[in-house]
């Protein structure tokens, strides 16, 4: 059979390290000034230097519409809901009374198959658009709205990760489901979705105050029986929601210790927000080596407070960080403008443990391709441009309007070196960009947008 071969000229980018962590520039990125990147059959075949790599394929045909582009790999969203995605910027609520006055009436739609499929499809290609090739996705209550979710990702053959909401209190009854029929349709989509192509479940238990005792010990189950899920749910995001678990859950010690007494904390497990978290909490995140994923348009669009990175990123610490862009709570799908936010928020913390120091451009694109992949566990298929892995990666324009024009050429014209330049230009593309910076979105080799 003829093999499906493809080889693309552009600068290419990709991060082999968290830049935070480990200092030196040749040890945490590859960068081909003017590069090719060869694939075959979806995956990366080869990649290089244009000049060391051209004689090898000088008889087939090079696409070198994006030469002065800028390859990277597809962004990688941590957490996200598909079925908000109509009711983003929703006006004035911090989360409680947002998730009762917005989030639960928007979520009873997705009842309806039709509707489902209708939004999910539609939420796919926004993610494309916006250059994010691989998500961890909550689904509604309904187990129809996973099977639309799945079924969309699984058209365009998107690696995404899933699940359907577990909720059996503290919600509209026609939102609840109970700890009998959670385990056993979640354990259902299980059997048909879990590492079926790219696809794979996770355990979805809404968050602790939505679940009563015993469908969090369902969860945990589930997690025992099928032990390669993961589990996505929310922790510590909000005030009046930590005093409301401490006051459901009064034998638990913390937040966190809720979800750890029925076994929902490992390396599979991925907390959103996790902004006010103990001592005890960041310890027993490093110590199970579960993820949490960082929220910022959506914990400032909330009032929820301010994530810590540094917090999170301390050496006898370091817990996997993704980035996540929580539509509809967050006010936007493009990581690009996520990562803008997550510099302001960075850019306040400061306490006596911690300097400042905040989100560097080459942490910010760690943390949306590798960071975010090893945040999932992902990290040997994607986040990365190596040869052998899954060619899921995007094309930036730097150059989209006249403003971001006269900023490429003040820095290319500066006398910074050739990383300086490329640091440079990455921090203003996040401060400044947007979804118009993406020209062209690949998955598994295929282009599925084209700006
Ligand atoms: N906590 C529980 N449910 C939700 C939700 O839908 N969005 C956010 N941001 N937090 C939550
Ligand atoms: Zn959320």
């Amino acid at each position: 059979m003829k093999k499906n071969f493809k080889i693309l000229q552009a600068d290419i980018l990709y991060f082999k390290d968290d830049p935070y962590l480990n200092k030196n520039v040749n040890n945490y990125l590859h960068f081909y000034k003017d590069g090719l990147l060869v694939i075959e059959d979806g995956y990366i075949k080869d990649i290089g230097d244009y000049k060391d790599l051209i004689t090898k394929y000088e008889h087939v045909t090079i696409n070198n519409e994006y030469i002065n582009k800028l390859i990277l790999p597809g962004f990688i969203d941590t957490h996200v809901h598909y079925a908000q995605i109509e009711m983003i910027a929703s006006y004035g609520e911090q989360l409680l009374p947002w998730l009762e006055k917005y989030t639960f009436p928007t979520e009873s739609k997705f009842k309806n198959k039709e509707y489902a499929k209708k939004i999910s499809s539609f939420f796919i290609d926004e993610l494309l658009k916006n250059g994010t090739t691989t998500a961890m996705v909550m689904g509604t209550v309904h187990k129809e709205s996973v099977d639309a979710i799945f079924q969309s990702a699984n058209e365009k053959d998107m690696r995404i990760i899933a699940g359907k909401v577990m909720m059996d209190r503290n919600a509209p009854v026609e939102l609840l489901d109970t700890y009998e029929s959670s385990y056993i349709q979640s354990e259902e989509l299980i059997q048909k979705w879990h590492e079926k192509d790219r696809l794979h479940y996770a355990i979805t238990p809404r968050f602790a105050p939505t679940s009563t005792p015993k469908q969090l010990e369902m969860a945990g189950k589930l997690k025992k029986k099928y032990p390669t899920t993961y589990i996505q749910t929310h922790l510590s995001e909000n005030k009046d929601e930590i005093e409301w678990v401490k006051s459901l859950f009064p034998k638990s010690e913390n937040y966190l210790d809720v979800y750890d007494n029925y076994g929902l904390v490992g390396d599979k497990s991925v907390f959103a927000h996790a902004i006010h978290l103990e001592e005890e909490e960041y310890h027993l995140l490093h110590k199970k080596g579960a993820s949490v994923s960082f929220c910022p348009t959506s914990n400032f669009f909330l009032g929820s407070g301010l994530f810590k990175i540094r917090e999170m990123k301390k050496k006898t610490r370091n817990i996997l960080i993704g980035l996540g862009t929580d539509i509809g709570a967050g006010t936007s799908l493009s990581m690009i403008k996520t990562l803008s936010e997550a510099y302001k928020v960075t850019s306040l913390e400061q306490n006596t443990t911690t300097k400042r120091e905040p989100l560097g451009a080459f942490e910010a694109f760690y943390q949306a391709t590798l960071g975010g992949a090893k945040s999932l566990a992902l990290d040997d298929k994607i986040g990365k441009l190596e040869k052998g892995y899954e060619a899921d990666f995007i094309i930036i324009d730097f150059e989209v309007d006249d403003l971001h024009k006269l900023k490429m050429d003040t820095i290319e014209n500066s006398k910074d070196t050739i990383f300086e330049k490329l640091e440079n230009k990455l921090f203003s593309l996040m401060m400044m960009g947007d979804d118009r910076n993406i020209i062209s979105t690949f998955v598994k080799g295929k282009q599925v947008y084209k700006k």
